[in-house]
């Protein structure tokens, strides 16, 4: 557990340290904050999210941090130094900033400590990660954190509702717009741990996808372990090429909230409608259709509210309610 509170100390060093390079230095300034003015955050975001630089430089964080009386041990621990030792002379090893040149969304814990980082590069290089973050740590387990939880849970239990984004810059973008019941997954596929969060809060999610849309598919599926959580889930889609970031950033508090409303679409029936239309009159692809939709209905915990969403099912696939009844039965006795 001393273990644990050293690392903690040493990451709400660090954040705090990235805030004050990007706020106090010139390099900082220069790149870093414009870097998010361009984006379109506020002073006020920036601050609130404690956003931050790393110096384009090997190891001046980690300097930094040493002199100051950090110890390496945790500096390495939490992945904020990366130790390579020379391969011609073991006794001899070179500590290196992991963030180096990058932009940082330090990630909280539901109570507010800094568990993580996430950091974003500036060029375009394309060798390079957009996004790099802490490794796996005694402190940080990616499957367990929703980037902006912190910031979130108060707006999710008022509005009973949470929604849900892929990345760092739509919460931040969404909630500087007026709408702070918003957490990410940070790109990764959606875990029960992630989803029991939000889960303590409210019974309702909203998945909020990118228009780009090229994993809706893979991501559907996901989606399932929200309804295994006998919780409600409704989609909304965005225009092709945007994401909730951009669509934010150029449109009213109003004209969000508007598109939101009026796009929210319930689970089952948007599952169901996308994937009739994929299959239109194909029977084979129909078949595997109504196996997919039972699957995900089978997931439901509660037994009435399944059977509601049959009888839904029944007339979006026109089919009967008797078959999909049958078809639900045989994926129980598979174990599905
Ligand atoms: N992500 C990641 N590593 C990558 C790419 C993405 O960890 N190489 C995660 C990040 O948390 C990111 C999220 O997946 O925020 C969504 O990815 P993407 O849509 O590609 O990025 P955006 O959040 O839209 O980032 P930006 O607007 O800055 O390009
Ligand atoms: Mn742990
Ligand atoms: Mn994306
Ligand atoms: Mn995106
Ligand atoms: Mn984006």
């Amino acid at each position: 557990a001393d273990e644990r509170e050293s690392m903690y100390l040493v990451s709400g060093y660090a954040q705090k340290y990235f805030s004050e390079v990007l706020w106090e230095r010139e390099l900082g300034k220069a790149i870093g904050l414009s870097y998010f003015k361009e984006r379109g955050f506020t002073d006020e975001t920036i601050k609130k999210f404690e956003l931050g630089y790393c110096l384009d430089q090997w190891d001046s964080f980690s300097k930094t941090a040493l002199n100051k009386g950090y110890r390496l041990e945790y500096l390495e621990k939490t992945g904020l130094s990366i130790v390579k030792s020379d391969t011609n002379d073991p006794t001899n090893s070179r500590t290196f900033d992991r963030f180096k040149g990058r932009v940082m969304f330090p990630i909280h814990s539901m109570s507010g400590r800094v568990l993580g980082f996430g950091g974003r590069i500036l060029s375009s290089d394309k060798k390079a990660a957009k996004y790099l973050n802490s490794p796996e740590s005694d402190i940080y387990h990616k499957s367990k954190v929703l980037y902006g939880i912190y910031y979130a849970k108060q707006a999710i239990a008022k509005e009973d509702n949470c929604y849900l984004v892929e990345g760092y810059t739509d919460v931040i973008q969404l909630y500087q717009r007026g709408i702070h019941n918003v957490v990410a997954s940070s790109g990764t596929a959606l875990t029960p741990d992630q989803i029991r969060l939000i889960n303590r809060l409210t019974k309702n999610i909203t998945v909020l996808f990118d228009g780009d849309a090229a994993g809706l598919r893979a991501s559907l599926r996901g989606i399932d372990l929200i309804l295994e959580q006998g919780m409600n889930v409704k989609i909304c889609t965005f225009p092709q090429g945007e994401d909730p970031d951009s669509f934010a950033k150029n449109n009213s508090l109003e004209t969000v909230r508007e598109y939101l409303t009026e796009n929210s679409k319930d689970f089952i029936q948007f599952k169901a409608s996308l994937l009739v239309k994929e299959a239109a009159n194909d029977p084979i692809k129909r078949a595997d259709t109504v196996r997919d939709i039972m699957n995900s209905i089978s997931k439901i915990p509660d037994k009435i509210q399944k059977e509601v969403y049959i009888q839904e099912c029944a007339k979006i696939m026109n089919i009967s309610e008797a078959v999909l009844f049958n078809t639900l039965a045989q994926l129980g006795k598979k174990g599905a």
